[in-house]
C-alpha cells in the first residue's frame, strides 16, 4: 500500500490506511441503527436496584450511584446482585472494559436463580472474556434452563474496541424468545420452541454483575492465565436498566415494575410488539453481525455432541404460538 502521495490523493489514501488498520483488528463494519429499545426504559442507581455480591472493597460507586467500577486485583474479583428477583424483563448495562493486557480476565452481567433453585436453575449469560491483544475480547452468551447440563455457548468478536468507550449489553427475556443484544443491535436469539421448551429458563432470576479470573478458561481454554503485573482490571457499568416483573414469593402474581400489580394476569413486562419478536430491519441487522462476528456456535460442533440439540434443526426454531403455551 503507497502512503505518501500528494494532495487530495495524500488524503485519501491517509485515510485508507488508517481504515485498513482498523479494520485488520475489527472489520470494517458500520453497524446498523435500530430501534433503541435500551432508550424506553430508566437509569437506575447503583443503591435502587443492586447491592454488593462479593469484594465489597473492590466495588467503586460515583456519579451518585450511577457509575460503578469493578475490580479485580490479586486479592479479589467483586460483584453486584440485582435487589430484587425477575420473572422476565429487560435487562441492560453501559460496560467499559479494562484496557490494558486483559488475557483470563472475564467480565459478566448475566442472571441466574442458583441460589433458589440449585437443582433445576436458570442462566442467561453474557460473558466478556480478556485477551493478550487488549482489544479482541470475545464476547460469550448461554443459555441453560430448569438444570439442564447441556451448554449452549455462541461466541462472538466485537466490531469496536470495548476498551474504549461504553457499550450497552442487554439481555431481553419473555415468554416467546430471549434476545441478547450489543448497542440494540440483536446478536443471538433464543426462541421458546417446543425443541427447547425444556431448557427455556422459565422461573425468576437476580441480574448480576462481575468480574473475576477466569485463568482456566478464559483465553485460548486456559492457555493465557491473568498476569496480575498488569493489574487492578478495572470494568466500568453504567446506564443501569431493569424493567421486569419484580416476583414476590409469597404472592402468587409476580409484580410488574411497569404495569404494576392491578394488571392481573398480564405480568409480562416486555410483551408490547417491539418485545414479542424482532423487526425485519433487527432480523437483518442480527444476520449481519452473525455472518461477520460470530466465531462459534454450539449447534455447528458436532465434535461436542454426538447428537445436537434438537433447537438446533432449523425446523424446530420457530417461536411457540399462543395456543402452544405450555404454562400459564
Ligand atoms: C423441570 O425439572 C423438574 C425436575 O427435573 C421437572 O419435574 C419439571 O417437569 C421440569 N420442567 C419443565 C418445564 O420441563
Ligand atoms: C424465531 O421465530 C420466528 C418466528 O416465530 C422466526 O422468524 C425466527 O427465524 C426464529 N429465530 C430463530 C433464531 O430461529
Amino acid at each position: 500500500m503507497q502512503c505518501l502521495p500528494k494532495g487530495l490523493i495524500f488524503v485519501w489514501s491517509l485515510i485508507s490506511c488508517i481504515t485498513i488498520a482498523v479494520s485488520s483488528t475489527h472489520g470494517q463494519y458500520s453497524p446498523p441503527s435500530l430501534t433503541q429499545l435500551t432508550g424506553l426504559f430508566p437509569h437506575l442507581t447503583f443503591n435502587r436496584s443492586y447491592s454488593e455480591f462479593f469484594g465489597g472493597s473492590n466495588i467503586r460507586q460515583s456519579d451518585n450511584g450511577s457509575h460503578i467500577d469493578l475490580i479485580l486485583n490479586k486479592f479479589s474479583g467483586s460483584g453486584f446482585v440485582s435487589q430484587n428477583n425477575y420473572y422476565y424483563g429487560f435487562f441492560s448495562a453501559a460496560i467499559k472494559l479494562p484496557s490494558d493486557y486483559s488475557a483470563g480476565v472475564v467480565v459478566a452481567f448475566y442472571m441466574t436463580n442458583a441460589n433458589v433453585f440449585p437443582h433445576t436453575h436458570d442462566e442467561i449469560d453474557i460473558e466478556l472474556l480478556g485477551h493478550e491483544k487488549r482489544k479482541e475480547w470475545v464476547l460469550q452468551t448461554n443459555v441453560y434452563g430448569n438444570g439442564s447440563t447441556i451448554g449452549r455457548e455462541e461466541k462472538f468478536y466485537l466490531w469496536f474496541d470495548p476498551t474504549q468507550q461504553f457499550h450497552q449489553y442487554s439481555i431481553l427475556w419473555n415468554y416467546h424468545h430471549i434476545v441478547f443484544l450489543v448497542d440494540n443491535i440483536p446478536v443471538r436469539e433464543v426462541n421458546h420452541s417446543e425443541a427447547i421448551s425444556r431448557a427455556y429458563p422459565s422461573k425468576p432470576m437476580s441480574v448480576y454483575s462481575t468480574i473475576w479470573d477466569g485463568s482456566k478458561w478464559a483465553t485460548h481454554g486456559g492457555k493465557k492465565p491473568v498476569n496480575y503485573m498488569f493489574a487492578p482490571f478495572v470494568a466500568s457499568f453504567s446506564e443501569l436498566e431493569i424493567e421486569g416483573c419484580i416476583w414476590n414469593p409469597t404472592k402468587v402474581i409476580p409484580l410488574c415494575s411497569k404495569s404494576g400489580p392491578e394488571t392481573g394476569s398480564n405480568s409480562d413486562p416486555v410483551d408490547g410488539e417491539e418485545f414479542v419478536r424482532l423487526s425485519e430491519q433487527q432480523r437483518t441487522g442480527m444476520d449481519s453481525v452473525r455472518e461477520r462476528f460470530m466465531l462459534y456456535t454450539y449447534c455447528k460442533d458436532p465434535g461436542r455432541y454426538s447428537v445436537l440439540p434438537p433447537e438446533c434443526s432449523d425446523k424446530n426454531m420457530g417461536d411457540l404460538q399462543d395456543g402452544d403455551r405450555i404454562d400459564g
